[in-house]
């Protein structure tokens, strides 16, 4: 299930779970078959079509039939236990597939292959490939290594590389929405994440590249782009931390600035963005948003904890105070911008104040939607090293549903309040649900359903909301 189509029964979104990606005919065969399979964040689906992209090149065609591969690579997640441990599971029902077929090269990419390394390789034995977020380049070489009888590993971070001469293939592509990266890694150390570690130092994309491709996009017919990047607000071109210009001779771009560059390509480009940090996002950004219609109303600002005790301790680089003085901003520029979050409970030394303060601080923002988790140490994270992971399972547990279960109330309540209302719906393509029926969002990112009509994926309609679940709203084109 994806990040952005959320809410289904499910309440705590996990990372997205394993999905096997897959697009049409390559340039010139080599006749090599590729299985991509992805977890976790946006950004790992993103970059599994840079990983496509590199590899069609080559000649591989992709499939979502594992039986016919030749080459299986997990494109993983490592941010919490869990999401490591499914993917080791599936690890090991390939290395059973490899005892039948030999010739199968099992690689592991992204997060997980940046934290363990060669231990993959060597100590539990499960991979033939190990390549890190920024070596996709190299895989054509790392494959060849593989079939030469070696194990390969590349794992080096940089602090250049945005593949940002590479056009990614767009698998499982709707046609309608794509995501585009704009920047990667992350030089946050919120205490609690393991990002910096695997995903390396920040940097971010030349901002014409970024225009080029949602120009690109929107020729092929795709009516939204999602800029992408573990901390937006921080995109920079040609600007130190501090602001200052870096070469007087190009010109300086910040991230309203880009904002502003790809809502210019069309109007009827809509412009979607994750993920927002707090302490980061100026009213500049709002400013910009409020003016462009086709910049979705819709931002995703993790709060993480609504105590200031605990935030100092996630090494946030924000109070409670300051949290809420952000709130207040996008309210007072966008009435009705709709607002998501992440929530952590019992991380280190969290009290039951502490978790007080999360639920009132919920209640004062009453979020569309939360991401709701457990904390999960990670090793080599600053928490795990200088703080014990001393809140009891149950207690993580207990706080965890009562944080979710707020959420599930204030989701009804923003769904009730839009029940009357119209919105202007992008068209996403048919529901789960029914053929008779599309599915779109409005811009507030709510997933709306309506009857089929003569309309088509691609268009927008208004749509009039006429009843919802704390799930979904249903609704009834409104003619003119
Ligand atoms: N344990 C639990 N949740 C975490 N996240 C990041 N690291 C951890 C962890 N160690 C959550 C944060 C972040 C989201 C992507 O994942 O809420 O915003
Ligand atoms: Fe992790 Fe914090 Fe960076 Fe997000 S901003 S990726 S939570 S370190």
């Amino acid at each position: 299930m994806s990040n952005t189509a959320l809410f289904g029964d499910k309440t705590i979104i996990e990372e997205r779970q394993g999905e096997a990606m897959e697009m049409e005919g390559p340039v010139a065969s080599n006749g090599k078959k590729l299985f991509l399979e992805s977890y976790g964040c946006q950004m790992n689906f993103s970059d599994s079509e840079i990983v496509a992209s590199v590899l069609i090149r080559e000649g591989y065609t992709t499939t979502k039939n594992e039986d016919e591969a030749d080459v299986v690579l997990l494109n993983t997640c490592s941010i919490r236990e869990n999401a490591e441990q499914r993917v080791r599971n599936r690890l090991t029902e390939f290395k059973k597939r490899k005892e039948n077929k030999p010739s199968l090269v099992v690689g592991v990419l992204g997060c997980m292959a940046e934290r363990l390394k060669t231990n993959l390789l060597e100590e539990e034995k499960l991979v033939d490939l190990v390549a890190g977020p920024d070596a996709y380049r190299d895989l054509p070489n790392l494959i060849t290594e593989v079939e030469g009888g070696q194990k390969a590993v590349n794992v080096l971070l940089s602090r250049e590389e945005t593949y940002a001469d590479i056009s990614p293939v767009r698998l499982d592509q709707n046609g309608v929405t794509a995501f585009i990266s704009i920047m990667r890694g992350c030089d946050n150390m919120c205490s609690f994440c393991v990002v910096p570690f695997t995903r390396g130092r920040e940097r971010s994309r030349d901002p014409h590249t970024i225009v080029e491709e949602a120009q690109e996009l929107f020729d092929k017919g795709y009516r939204e782009v999602t800029l992408l990047g573990q901390n937006v607000d921080s995109y920079r071109w040609n600007l130190t931390k501090k602001g200052e210009i870096e070469n007087p001779e190009k010109p300086t771009v910040n991230f309203a600035q880009l904002l502003e560059m790809v809502a210019l390509v069309d109007p009827e480009l809509r412009i979607r963005f994750s993920t927002s940090h707090p302490k980061d996002m100026t009213d500049e950004v709002l400013m910009t948003m409020a003016k462009y219609k086709n910049i979705c109303e819709y931002i995703h600002l993790p709060v993480q904890s609504g105590s200031t005790r605990v935030l100092e301790k996630m090494n946030r680089g924000y109070s409670r105070e300051w949290y809420i003085d952000r709130i207040d901003a996008i309210r007072k520029y966008m009435p009705n911008c709709a607002i998501s979050t992440d929530i952590i409970t019992g991380f280190c030394t969290e009290t039951d104040e502490d978790h007080q303060d999360t639920l009132s601080l919920m209640d004062y923002v009453q979020y569309e939607y939360a991401y709701m988790f457990k904390y999960s140490e990670r090793p080599k994270t600053l928490a795990e090293r200088k703080y014990e992971d001393d809140v009891p399972e149950e207690a993580k547990q207990k706080r965890l549903l009562e944080v979710i279960d707020k959420q599930q109330a204030h989701s009804l309540m923003r769904n009730e309040q839009a029940v009357g209302k119209v919105y202007e719906v992008l068209i996403e393509g048919t529901s789960k649900r029914s053929d008779d029926q599309l599915f779109g969002r409005n811009s507030q990112n709510a997933v709306i359903i309506f009857p089929k009509g003569d309309l088509q994926k691609g268009q927008y309609v208004n749509v009039r909301v006429v009843s919802c679940t704390a799930a979904t709203l249903l609704g009834e084109v409104v003619v003119d």
